[in-house]
């Protein structure tokens, strides 16, 4: 059975997804970068789950610590998402254009966006060049109302 690519890709794509900056903490370093597989995985306890590029900064920082913020953008934060997805002038140096406060767990949550979780590791699967984590809602930090940015209002793809 061959694996219809261009299907795959077209279906895929059409996955509703959010966009958010994941923020990871190692000691005095900090570290964020823009993710949208992001998903709600449980009501009690409260889980989510991401996925992250297996060869990137952050994914290592998640696995020695066990530990990562979610920062929810509001829809006038396109701007905000495209820095976090950008190379940096070393890690964390993309905080440089958005100012945070460390949270309880001492993960970085954005003073601008609409607020953010902290979670820590329960499970995760290594599988492809994504690392699906899964994780429990630990602190929940509520900044203002307003609308979620989504991924297809930003005319990037990111999927397939
Ligand atoms: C629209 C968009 C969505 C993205 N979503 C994810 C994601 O869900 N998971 C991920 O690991 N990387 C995602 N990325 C890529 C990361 O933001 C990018 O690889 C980043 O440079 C990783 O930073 P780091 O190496 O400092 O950890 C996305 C990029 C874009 C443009």
């Amino acid at each position: 059975m061959a694996l219809d690519a261009a299907a795959k890709k077209t279906l895929l794509r059409k996955i509703p997804h959010g966009l958010f900056i994941c923020g990871v903490a190692e000691g005095e370093e900090v570290n964020g970068f823009t993710a949208s597989w992001v998903t709600q995985g449980s009501f009690e306890p409260p889980l989510v789950v991401i996925a992250v590029r297996a060869d990137s900064t952050s994914n290592g920082m998640i696995q020695r610590t066990g530990r990562f913020s979610l920062n929810v953008l509001d829809q006038g934060q396109k701007d905000l998402a495209a820095v976090f997805f950008k190379p940096q002038q070393g890690i964390g140096g993309r905080f440089d254009a958005a100012p945070y406060q460390r949270g309880e767990l001492g993960l970085p949550i954005l003073s601008d966006g609409l607020g953010a979780v902290e979670c820590e590791l329960v499970g995760q699967v290594a599988a492809g060049d994504h690392t699906v984590f899964v994780a429990e809602v630990k602190t929940a930090v509520l900044l203002r109302d307003g609308l979620g940015l989504d991924l297809a209002s930003t005319g990037w793809a990111y999927g397939g």
